[in-house]
């Protein structure tokens, strides 16, 4: 039910053209008043329901009121701007509206619970509403039924649908636990916070650019978003490192050398379980190499997810700026060098092409989050 997977693309024009016209129709139907209800003209919608209707006018979250068929009789004004900002204003059907965002099993279960009385006429579940330009939203969806007095054993009336709005609720509860785990992870590794706050502002910032540019399906307003907060917990699986292979002063040998490479097992395996799949991707791949020579896989090209072969190269820039014990700090011209000279051997070329067109941004990233001098 809740997807965090590619959504649906289609044509940009007709997309525009339904954008267009669904903020019209939002519009429209915000000023035609609160009590526009779309059955009534029909005359469909009984004078218990009419009353209905009213008793809800005021009620500050999502509601619809859905006929016999499921077709909305009424939608508050809450509702319909989530539905506009989802392009889903004008469909005259509840499964017409939440339908491209539900599975088939969801959809079936829906539509059973609703009819089947042993199942008291209703049905509750969680749905992400999800489009390329808007952050998804996660709406804790409850549809119950209405019945009037006296009509105890009959097929309900009409239904009512509430949409609670848990996005910030969610979000803030995951963003909550790994920062936790950010916080544990940092008392053993030796980069500095300011590395894995830059980290995420460089990632965010390409991110931005593969979407404003419009070239990358995946890269939808979400994608940003997340690869914003998730890039920092790359090294999260050096939690699992040894101390003495994790601070040695010299070269690692070949055999500690293969246990610092687990810390990208390691890290796949914390955050396997976090909602997003891009979090154990960003932590499993982000030392792959575009030409298949990195680990812990030897992913070649675009096998290696996108959000991953991202922060490699935000990952490697900073390491290149920063000041580490076995070298000096680059500056800006020398880092972006070192990185465009490594495009197509260890970083996806198109994106070290879109590194150069904002190079400057990422300078300005780094000066504006300096690290502490050391003592
Ligand atoms: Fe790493
Ligand atoms: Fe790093």
């Amino acid at each position: 039910m809740i997807d965090d997977g590619p959504y649906e693309v289609e044509p940009l024009e007709e997309l525009e053209a339904l954008e267009t016209a669904d903020a019209a129709a939002a519009e429209s139907s915000l000023s035609a008043g609160s009590l526009e209800l779309a059955g009534f003209a029909a005359g469909h919608a009984s004078e218990p329901v009419k009353d209905l209707v009213s008793s809800y006018s005021i009620v500050p979250i999502p509601i619809a009121i859905l006929d016999s068929s499921l077709e909305f009789l009424y939608k508050n004004d809450p509702f319909k701007r989530l539905l506009a900002s989802f392009r889903a204003a004008r469909e005259p059907t509840l499964l017409g509206a939440i339908g491209r965002f539900i599975d088939a099993e969801t959809a079936r279960s829906l539509y059973v619970g609703l009819k089947d009385p042993k199942r008291g006429h209703s049905w509750s579940g969680t749905i992400r509403l999800k489009s390329k330009d808007s952050s998804s939203v996660l709406a804790k969806t409850t549809i119950m039924p209405f019945k009037p007095e006296g009509s105890a054993g009959q097929e309900p009336q009409a239904w009512v649908a509430f949409f609670d709005d848990v996005t910030e609720e969610r979000n803030g509860f995951l963003r909550g636990l790994f920062s936790s785990l950010l916080e544990a992870s940092k008392l053993k590794d030796n980069d500095t916070g300011k590395h894995i706050e830059r980290v995420n502002l460089y990632t965010e910032l390409l991110a931005r650019e593969l979407y404003r540019l419009g070239n990358w399906p995946d890269v939808d307003v979400d994608f940003v978003e997340n690869i914003g907060f998730l890039a920092a917990m790359h090294d999260v699986g050096k939690i699992g490192t040894p101390d003495d292979i994790l601070n040695k002063k010299g070269p690692l040998d070949e055999f500690e050398w293969s246990i610092m490479k687990e810390h990208t097992i390691n890290g796949a395996f914390i955050l396997s379980s976090y909602p997003n799949p891009m979090a154990k991707q960003i932590a499993q791949s982000h030392h792959e190499w575009w030409n298949g020579t990195g680990y812990p896989y030897n992913l070649v090209g675009d096998m290696i997810p996108l959000p991953a072969r991202i922060v490699a190269l935000a990952d490697v820039y900073d390491a290149l700026r920063m000041r580490r014990s076995y070298k000096a700090p680059f500056d800006h011209g020398r880092a972006s060098l070192l990185i465009a000279s490594d495009s197509g051997t260890h970083f996806d070329p198109s994106l070290v092409e879109i590194f150069k067109s904002i190079g400057g941004e990422f300078a300005a990233i780094y000066d504006s989050n300096a690290d502490e001098p050391s003592a």
